[in-house]
């Protein structure tokens, strides 16, 4: 029988933590104003559970769903909405919740079509940041983690539509013998 080999890299513990860091840095650079977070689907409505929880501000929220094709071959640029916002952000202070960048297609991506409907402004948060892939010139303004070129699932990352459901974040070690 074969099955998935997965190794944990960020225990539930520390993301929990980082999370506790992240909210309090946002809370404070954000103090006063209402802010509305727009999670990116599919991969970010775990982080962005947690983290709106922790966040000492008025926060609205809504979900924009993309898809990114030719993945795992080669960068193929191509970004796609899902699922569209289903209000406006003209004029709001937008924050973006991603669960991971890494090519950094799809953040440029969303820079673009974001940045079109005119919010007061335009910031970012991710899980896991993941430099080593980067073909675009883009950062997050907040970041969880840095991590190394893995293949990582877990806490709303998934593989082939698994493991989306794990506490940690988990490198995928695939197809291997048992
Ligand atoms: C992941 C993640 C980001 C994107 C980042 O989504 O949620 O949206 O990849 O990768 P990039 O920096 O190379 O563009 P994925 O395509 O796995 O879809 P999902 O969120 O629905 O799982």
């Amino acid at each position: 029988m074969k099955r998935d080999n997965l190794e944990v890299l960020i225990s539930a513990d520390k993301i929990q933590e980082r999370i506790r860091e992240l909210a309090a840095q946002i809370s404070n650079d954000y103090r006063g104003r209402h802010v509305h977070l727009v999670g990116i689907l599919k991969g970010s409505w775990v982080f962005l559970a947690d983290l709106i929880r922790r966040l000492d501000l008025e926060v609205s929220v809504s979900f924009l769903g993309v898809a990114s094709y030719g993945k795992g071959t080669k960068p193929s640029g191509e970004v796609k909405i899902t699922l569209d916002l289903d209000d406006s952000i003209e004029g709001k202070d937008v924050l973006v919740v991603e669960d991971i960048l890494d090519t950094g297609e799809t953040f440029r991506y969303l820079q673009g079509v974001l940045g079109a409907r005119q919010p007061r402004s335009l910031r970012s948060v991710v899980l896991l940041d993941k430099p080593a892939r980067r073909n675009q010139p883009v950062h997050a303004d907040y970041v969880g983690f840095t991590i190394p070129d893995a293949f990582v699932v877990g806490y709303g990352l998934d593989y082939a539509q698994k493991y989306r459901n794990l506490p940690d974040v988990c490198v995928l070690h695939p197809d291997q013998p048992k």
